[in-house]
């Protein structure tokens, strides 16, 4: 063990396997951990009092020395899917950045995670993280880098295991395409953060490519495993003829993913994804990875609790920038603002109800034009009404919510969502309250004259839906403050 690598940081903290893997190292008390994140709000206050945060992100030099500085092992966990179509050059220039950084700062080991696969077979997607591996592995004289390499990581909340759940429990009839025997080799998500752990003490001589996974099978071996987790009886056909452009509308519409990640993932299947070397084993012989089966009851296990550490949507990889700025609605000309009393003593029950909206509580009276208005949104190609919730009560900032992402929170006083589905301008909705006053508002800025002629043909709408929902938020809060005395 190299006992002397204590001080830790964590880039990408806010995204599916950083968070999680903070909420396991907070858990030793012999480490120093650090985070960079791009907005602190993300990390709830408890915890940025068990550790430190830097807020900036990887294309701002000086914030990385700062991040970097007295640190001994830095994971990397960035990328930038969600930036836009140049994903792959912002990518590039991020990881020089980091690697360049970590050597000025004396960083002793940088570990980054990316996917399983060869360059010649490749996605695009696959592609820019075999480059970031390369990247960071590119001074092995100056810096060590362990570049561990998953296929498709088996964990609630992660893109592929939400797609296999819903489609294996939407379709008791499958057809299937010809991309679902490609072999792949899952991980189950506990498996992946036990040898991120472990990277951090392990002995292991100069920078190593690790490639991780359980037993190999393909896309209708984890539809079975999905089924027999859940004791369904599945019939899957197959159909040669389904182009995988097809299958990623298909994805799309019956799962909580929007098209971009769905096809994204089904590029990725195309080819195969196995492990080319055995470095895991030799390296970290005493982690065994779950096989499929028991990967998929550890995370079904905590989709049943209803509290899912971190989702494939935390991040702004799921098409939308981060959420900085997002709260400005100073641009907002248009807004229907809404006001309806409470018994003040009801302050926190308030709160909790409209923290309560959405996913399977519903919106309110008017739940079937909200999910018609989601099943637009999925069809223009947007995120659609289907991401639900993380959690059925408490949200965090950087939760999505059905088609709004959470911006900020302030226990029992405000709660403001912007609004993620395809729009002519950008959409936010508000609650504010104030001893005995709710004040709900839809802001808009609508974007050119289809943004006015939008707003205005769904006011009629707004009328109704708006108006039943805030008299809902009291009436629910009556019931929960019933329901504790
Ligand atoms: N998830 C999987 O199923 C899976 C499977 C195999 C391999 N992997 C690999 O694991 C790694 C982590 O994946 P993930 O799924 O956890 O990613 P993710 O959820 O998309 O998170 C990406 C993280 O990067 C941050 N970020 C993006 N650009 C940044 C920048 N310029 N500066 C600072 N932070 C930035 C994001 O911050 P914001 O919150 O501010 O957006 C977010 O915290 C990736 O290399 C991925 O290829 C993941």
């Amino acid at each position: 063990m190299v006992s002397s690598y204590k001080n830790v940081l964590i880039t990408g903290a806010t995204g599916y396997i950083g968070r999680r893997l903070k909420d396991r190292l907070l858990q030793r008390s012999d480490l120093n951990l650090r985070l960079l994140v791009r907005n602190r709000a993300k990390i709830r206050p408890d915890i940025q009092k068990r550790l430190s945060v830097i807020e900036g992100d990887s294309f701002d030099l000086e914030v990385l020395r700062q991040a970097l500085e007295n640190i001994d092992v830095a994971f990397y966990l960035i990328h930038s899917m969600g930036g836009g179509s140049d994903y792959a050059r912002r990518d590039r220039l991020s990881a020089e950045n980091f690697r360049q950084t970590c050597i000025e700062c004396g960083v002793r080991r940088i570990v980054y995670l990316g996917g399983l696969g060869t360059r010649e077979t490749a996605s695009e997607h696959l592609l820019s993280r075999i480059e970031t591996g390369e990247i960071l592995s590119t001074a092995p004289d100056k810096i060590q880098t362990l570049w561990f390499r998953a296929g498709v990581i088996i964990g609630a909340g992660s893109a592929s295991f939400e797609i296999i759940h819903h489609l294996t429990q939407k379709l008791p009839i499958m057809l299937t395409p010809k991309w679902v025997t490609t072999k792949t080799q899952p991980v189950a998500v506990n498996d992946v953060l036990a040898y991120l752990e472990q990277a951090i003490d392990a002995e292991i001589p100069g920078s190593q490519k690790i490639d991780i996974g359980s037993e190999a099978t393909d896309f209708l071996g984890l539809m079975n495993a999905a089924a027999q987790s859940m004791g369904l009886k599945r019939h899957l056909i197959r159909v040669p003829l389904l182009s995988p452009k097809l299958s990623s509308y298909w994805l799309a519409l019956l799962t909580p993913v929007p098209h971009r990640v769905a096809s994204a993932l089904i590029e990725g299947l195309k080819s195969e994804t196995l492990a080319q070397n055995n470095h895991a084993q030799q390296f970290f012989p005493t982690i065994q990875p779950l096989n499929l089966n028991k990967a998929y009851e550890q995370a079904l296990a905590e989709l049943e609790e209803n509290q899912i550490l971190s989702r494939w949507c935390d991040s702004s990889a799921e098409g939308t920038c981060d959420i900085h700025g997002k709260d400005n609605l100073n641009q907002a000309i248009l807004r229907d603002r809404r006001v309806f009393e409470y018994d003040p003593a009801l302050q926190h029950e308030v709160f909790e109800s409209f923290c309560a909206l959405g996913g399977h509580n519903g919106w309110g009276a008017y739940d079937p034009l909200w999910h018609l208005r989601g099943l637009i949104d999925k069809l223009i190609g947007g995120v659609g009404l289907s991401r639900g919730r993380r959690e059925q009560q408490a949200l965090r900032i950087g939760d999505a919510l059905d088609f709004w992402k959470v911006v900020d929170l302030e226990t029992d006083k405000r709660l403001l969502l912007f609004a993620q589905m395809k729009l002519p301008g950008k959409g936010w909705l508000e609650f504010v309250m104030d001893n005995g006053t709710l004040i709900q508002t839809a802001y808009f800025y609508p974007e050119g004259v289809w943004g006015r002629l939008y707003w205005y043909s769904v006011m009629p709408f707004h009328h109704y839906v708006f108006q039943s929902m805030g008299r809902q938020i009291i009436d629910r809060a009556r019931g929960l403050a019933q329901n504790s005395h």
